[in-house]
């Protein structure tokens, strides 16, 4: 018999809005009822390799398969036979001799694929250059759980169009909400994504972000140096008038919330003020990682 397909999550688009709507729903109940009481994943080993820290991907992650019934086993890079030069591929057909899922954040979205492309069970993105889809459903789920709805409701994101910009506006499309993006010119997100989102939803990208902070409902920021980026001073620069601050908030709905994936450079894309303050729901956002790893976790390894 023919062992049935093995389903990875790279990017949000691997979903089809059914199945990531269907997380966004799973998530929630999750949360409420703490329904993982029925160990899913019991008997099930997951590998997690980041090759960049980590606090809330790595620990959300170790503490779903935990409480889900199963066994997260922490690969470090510096460990595995990888850093002397084994290949991504023969590691993947290794691991998965032993394992039952992988979670990876690693620099280059090709390293991933490559990964995927040998191992024969499912591979989670925990972040890689160009995408970030598991922070992307715990920013939906966050979004329908503070505004009650996700019909009608309209994101900006202002900063760079990097990893996280990308994942957003895939799981912005796959739940019909419209997104506004404003980046320096030079900093879009991906033409991939952003093509795609088209065909579901509305995508408009600026380089003005009170242009884009117009009527939203939810405005969005993250780093304007992402991991691996620290020394690019010249791209800093170029994102100074891109900062979410107490001005830029008067340009949105009155009940516009405030989100972040965290790390935060407070001062530099965000104030200390607007983060900490009453429209900043970061913290809930945060926490909303571990109940869609978990749903993501479950749905991945008991098809
Ligand atoms: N938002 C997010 O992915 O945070 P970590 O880098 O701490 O995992
Ligand atoms: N864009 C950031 C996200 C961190 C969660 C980075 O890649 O560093």
């Amino acid at each position: 018999m023919k062992p049935k397909a093995k389903r990875d999550y790279l990017k949000v688009f691997d979903f089809s809005k059914d199945e990531f709507l269907y997380i966004i729903k799973r998530s929630k109940n999750l949360k409420k009822s703490k329904e993982s009481s029925n160990y899913p994943l019991f008997g099930k080993n997951v590998g997690m390799i980041f090759e960049k820290p980590s606090t809330r991907t790595r620990v959300s992650f170790e503490v779903s398969v935990y409480q889900l019934g199963g066994h997260a086993i922490y690969l470090s890079p510096k460990e595995l036979q990888l850093c002397r030069g084994e290949t991504i591929g023969d590691t993947a057909k290794v691991l998965s001799r032993y394992l039952d899922a992988m979670v990876i954040r690693t620099f280059s979205h090709k390293t991933l694929e490559e990964f995927s492309a040998y191992a024969d069970i499912p591979v989670i993105n925990a972040l890689t250059d160009l995408h970030h889809p598991c922070q992307a459903a715990a920013d939906i789920l966050t979004i329908f759980e503070k505004k009650g709805r996700l019909e009608g409701i309209k994101v900006a994101y202002i900063g760079d169009g990097n990893n996280v910009a990308n994942s957003l506006i895939e799981a912005c499309a796959l739940t019909g909400l419209k997104i506004d993006v404003a980046t320096p010119e030079g900093y879009e997100p991906l033409e991939e994504s952003v093509k795609k989102a088209r065909s579901c939803t509305e995508v408009n990208i600026f380089n003005n972000p009170f242009q884009a902070v117009q009527d939203a409902d939810v405005i969005y920021t993250d780093v304007w140096l992402s991991m691996g980026e620290e020394g690019k001073i010249e791209k800093r620069e170029k994102f100074k008038d891109f900062q979410v601050n107490s001005n830029l908030l008067k340009y949105a709905k009155a009940d516009a919330i405030v989100m972040h994936c965290l790390p935060a450079h407070r001062g530099e894309e965000i104030t200390d003020e607007v983060i900490d303050g009453p429209q900043s729901v970061v913290f809930d956002q945060a926490e909303n990682r571990l109940h869609t790893s978990k749903a993501i976790l479950e749905f991945l390894l008991t098809l």
